[in-house]
């Protein structure tokens, strides 16, 4: 059977950057064996010949009415699927929906019928908000990255904007290209709705939002661009946790130099 990617440069493009998105996740050590989950909003790049193309699943619930996705198209990580197999076969371990005119339900069209991740709910929720406010972004990566993760196990990193603060003042890519900073979600049973209506109120904020005690989730425009502002934090993660380690607290750069960084790259916050 033909896959759809077939004659279709602009979508294998997409599906291409998606799987070495997932391989770069797996190589940082952030995708324990079916760890984290992609999907992609690619309903700007269907033709009719996709649009007339059969189920093949049974329509499944999603649990939830999101009136902005009606008719939109996601590829999406398999759930129980590996990032180091979606980087790979990228066919193999997602799969296309779309999502039918009730607004309240899915169905796989292709290539196989591999069942999208468990934390779809909070992705198409993501997506629904995004579509709604007007947002040019496409992408949603969920990822457990070891430091930032490691991090929330400390109950004063969890007020608000302590860590963006802490983060940020480690070096000055971190303020300058993820300048809404890191919003903090608090622990909620993976999967759930809770998790997913949280989420989707931090966007509002923030671009980069943090499960407290599981990972992270990050919207851009692609997701090259969602994985960056990720592995900006990582980084500054990193050498905080260096330099601890290194027996001393690091001093940061001060709110003068970030109030600097700010005016001089007209950041939003
Ligand atoms: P899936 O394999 O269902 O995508 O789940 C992985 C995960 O990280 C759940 O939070
Ligand atoms: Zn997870």
């Amino acid at each position: 059977m033909k896959s759809i990617l077939e004659n279709r440069p602009v979508l294998a493009k997409q599906v291409a950057d998606v799987a070495e998105v997932a391989g770069y996740l797996w190589q940082k050590g952030w995708a324990e064996r079916n760890g984290g989950n992609i999907t992609i909003n690619i309903t700007d790049v269907i033709d009719d010949e996709i649009r007339n193309m059969k189920a093949i699943s049974d329509r499944v619930e999603i649990g939830s009415c999101l009136p902005h996705l009606k008719g939109c198209y996601f590829f999406c990580k398999g759930t129980n699927k590996r990032m180091r197999d979606l980087a790979r076969w990228p066919m193999e371990n997602g799969s296309v929906i779309r999502i039918c005119d009730d607004c309240s339900s899915y169905e796989i069209i292709a290539d196989k019928p591999v069942a999208p991740t468990s934390e779809l709910a909070s992705h198409l929720s993501m997506h629904n908000y995004l579509i709604g406010s007007g947002s040019n972004y496409k992408a949603a990566v969920h990822t457990h990255p070891i430091d930032l993760v490691a991090m929330t196990h400390n109950p004063a990193f969890l007020k608000k904007d302590v860590l963006t603060k802490l983060l940020w003042s480690m070096i000055p890519e971190t303020r300058a290209f993820c300048p809404k900073g890191l919003g903090i979600i608090p622990y909620a049973l993976p999967s759930s709705f809770e998790l997913a209506n949280a989420t989707v109120k931090e966007l509002a904020d923030y671009d980069v939002v943090m499960w407290e005690k599981h990972g992270v989730c990050s919207v851009g425009e692609n997701v090259m661009e969602a994985f960056d502002m990720v592995d900006t934090l990582s980084k500054s993660a990193q050498i905080y946790l260096t330099a601890k380690s290194m027996g001393f607290e690091p001093e940061g750069m001060s709110d003068k130099l970030m109030e600097e960084l700010k005016v001089a790259f007209n950041l939003p916050k």
